[in-house]
């Protein structure tokens, strides 16, 4: 069972899940010398994101990305690299290094290799990974009706990011597997709103994509939520 942290405001939640990362950032940087923080896009981060990059902690040792990227421009509106940009890598958050999920190829899956690479800069396991849900019961960009979903999902995968059309949702995206956000010390939840509480409840008995987080017993998952 994983736990809930439930809030009565959105605000209240979103400086508890900033400050519960900075402090997971902070216990890296500490015994590791590093950290490192991979975040969803989607509208709900946005203010646990400016929240977050003016926590005070050693922005210089952190490298963070992205649980996964629609395949567009990084000055595209849905861009989430666009998003992390313009609202955590601000202020005291400036100092860290950005790993982008985009390359200049024409697809996700002739840009896979490229920005797979990349991510042999990042401090491996995550010292947190931020996710979020879709009315769908997706996550990261593991959409039910995704042809290689079973992929995505396999634990035994040994690649840290797949290319996948969603089928349901806009633009081809890049997104980490299973296998690699389970490399994390630990995985937030951040949703709101009583229909997606309800979709996470219903997760395992309508096997959602969600619900492979939810069911694995290896690396700590709390759900933050707030109406
Ligand atoms: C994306 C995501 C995705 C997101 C959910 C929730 O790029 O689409 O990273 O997994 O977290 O779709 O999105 P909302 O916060 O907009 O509801």
């Amino acid at each position: 069972m994983s736990e809930w942290h439930n809030y009565s405001s959105r605000e209240e939640l979103d400086r508890a899940l900033a400050e519960h990362i900075a402090q997971r950032l902070r216990e890296d940087i500490d015994r590791h010398g590093s950290a490192s923080l991979a975040v969803s896009g989607g509208n709900t981060p946005k203010n646990m994101f400016a929240l977050l990059s003016r926590c005070e902690l050693d922005w210089s040792r952190v490298w963070l990305t992205l649980v996964d990227e629609r395949w567009v421009p990084p000055a595209d509106k849905d861009s989430n690299e666009r998003l992390v940009r313009e609202n955590l890598l601000q202020q005291a958050a400036s100092r860290a290094h950005f790993v982008s999920l985009k390359s200049e190829h024409n697809s996700a899956t002739l840009g896979l290799a490229e920005v797979t690479a990349r991510l042999a800069d990042l401090p491996l396991p995550f010292s947190a990974v931020i996710l979020g849900m879709g009315g769908d019961g997706h996550t990261a960009s593991w959409f039910p009706l995704a042809s290689n979903l079973a992929q995505l999902l396999d634990r035994d995968n040994p690649e840290l990011l797949g290319a996948s059309d969603p089928v349901t949702a806009p633009h081809q995206r890049i997104t980490l597997t299973l296998a690699a956000v389970l490399q994390s010390r630990d995985i937030a939840i951040h949703i709101t709103g009583e229909d997606k509480r309800t979709v996470l409840e219903q997760a395992g008995d309508r096997d959602y994509p969600i619900a492979a987080i939810l069911q694995q017993q290896h690396i700590p998952a709390t759900i933050w939520w707030a109406p």
